[in-house]
């Protein structure tokens, strides 16, 4: 219910905008002078003026201590789009702003219906979402979640008459990226730091306001940015989609207990637990839904790789059942899973691996069987040649017939 705290107790000022949930976990941070606090009540209810320091630095070192931030540009400022430049996220110029002129509609043609993408963040069946704003171009780093990009007829200007478009003109002759147009481009982005740290970049506060929230996109289908504001807070204030490992352990097959040390060939037992956080109960509860994850045993290099699946009839538990390499040194159980959107699951374990002791090897090997087979009728050969010796009967040669 962390989300739904931030709700109540959120703070809120009006224009340069910083808001923080009791816990201190999350905040929220919107850039406008024009911000009216009575236009955004249906998702900012019960928020209050919070004055700090706004600073790049320390927006920057909140993520470090893993507070998460849903910054919300506006594109009449800019302070906070050179910090978005820290993201790997460009912002069009100042006053650009997305413009699509399709469908014919008889709303500005500033005011964009986007239709919600399938992801893992976003409840299924949202309708379409209103959008007005600057849009911005993503950089291929790995930590970026892309949430909504803009329809691929829409582009980002300062003017929708042919003669006016001054900035992105300007910005085009200065150089490379003046062209903010299509699909490629976002106008809402996640950010996940290596820690789990979340951070959501929207460009446009009108996306949270009860204006848009109640209008209709269609005849009688309301716009779904009440859904999808929702959605992303959860998922910025790590509601959805949060995972952990409640632990690890290794063990030989049939036994139950870890051991100190593998040995060579043995056959090693590796399990794990997670859990994700429910936010309707508030509660972390195991979580069986990865299918994808993989254990590494590893010694400078993975010696092994494989895949680590659910245990059938066992909720949050994931296992594993390998042979050790026939090498021997000091390893590690890896479990490194990163996808985007969720937490990242991390977790090593050293576990020495040791040859076989000196009584430790088999005493009998079926390749030595011609051996074995050599000896015995070797011995069994002596045995009867003895017997045959021993208890033979003598029967003396008649020598001297003619005598
Ligand atoms: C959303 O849709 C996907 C694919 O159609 C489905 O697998 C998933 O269960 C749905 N989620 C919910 C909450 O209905
Ligand atoms: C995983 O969860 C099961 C069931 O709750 C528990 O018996 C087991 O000890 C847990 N294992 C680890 C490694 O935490």
């Amino acid at each position: 219910m962390r989300y739904l705290a931030l709700l109540g107790s959120v703070l809120l000022a009006i224009g340069a905008t910083f808001a923080k949930s009791s816990t201190g976990s999350s905040v929220l941070v919107v850039f406008d002078p024009k911000l009216n606090r009575q236009d955004y009540s249906l998702f900012f209810s019960g928020l209050e003026a919070y004055a700090t320091d706004l600073s790049p630095q320390s927006l920057v070192q909140m993520l470090d201590s893993k507070i998460n931030v849903i910054f919300v540009a506006s594109p009449t400022n800019t302070p906070l789009t050179t910090l978005a430049l820290e993201f790997g996220l460009t912002f069009s110029p100042p006053g650009a702003q997305l413009v699509s002129h399709f469908p014919e509609r008889s709303s500005p043609h500033t005011v964009v219906p986007i239709t919600a993408p399938d992801s893992k963040l976003l409840s299924n069946g949202t309708a379409p979402i209103l959008y007005s704003g600057a849009s911005h171009s993503i950089a291929p780093n790995p930590l970026i979640i892309p949430i909504l990009r803009a329809p691929a007829e829409s582009f980002a200007t300062d003017s929708i008459t042919e003669d006016g478009a001054d900035v992105i003109v300007d910005a085009v002759d200065k150089g490379g990226e003046g062209l903010w147009a299509g699909s490629q481009i976002g106008v809402v982005s996640g950010f996940q730091t290596i820690d789990g740290a979340r951070a959501t970049w929207v460009g446009g506060p009108e996306l949270f306001s009860d204006d848009y929230a109640t209008q209709e996109v269609h005849k009688g289908v309301k716009s779904g940015n009440y859904q999808f504001a929702q959605d992303i807070a959860k998922w910025t204030f790590q509601e959805t989609l949060t995972l952990k490992i409640d632990g690890t352990t290794h063990h030989l097959v049939g036994e139950t207990t870890p051991r100190e040390a593998y040995t060579t060939n043995d056959n090693v037992v590796y399990s794990m637990n997670v859990s994700a956080w429910n936010p309707e109960t508030g509660a972390w509860v195991p979580y069986s839904g990865l299918t994808d994850m993989q254990l590494e045993f590893t010694m400078l290099d993975p010696h092994i790789r494989t895949s680590i699946l659910p245990v059938k009839g066992k909720e949050g538990t994931y296992e594993v059942t390998f042979r050790a390499p026939d090498r021997h040194g000091v390893f590690k159980f890896v479990v490194d899973y990163k996808r985007k959107g969720m937490t990242p699951l991390r977790s090593e374990t050293v576990v020495p691996v040791v040859p076989p002791r000196h009584d430790g090897y088999p005493r009998f090997l079926s390749a030595a069987w011609p051996y074995y087979a050599g000896a015995i009728s070797t011995s069994i050969g002596f045995l009867l040649f003895s017997a045959v010796w021993l208890g033979g009967e003598f029967v003396p040669t008649k020598k001297g017939k003619s005598e």
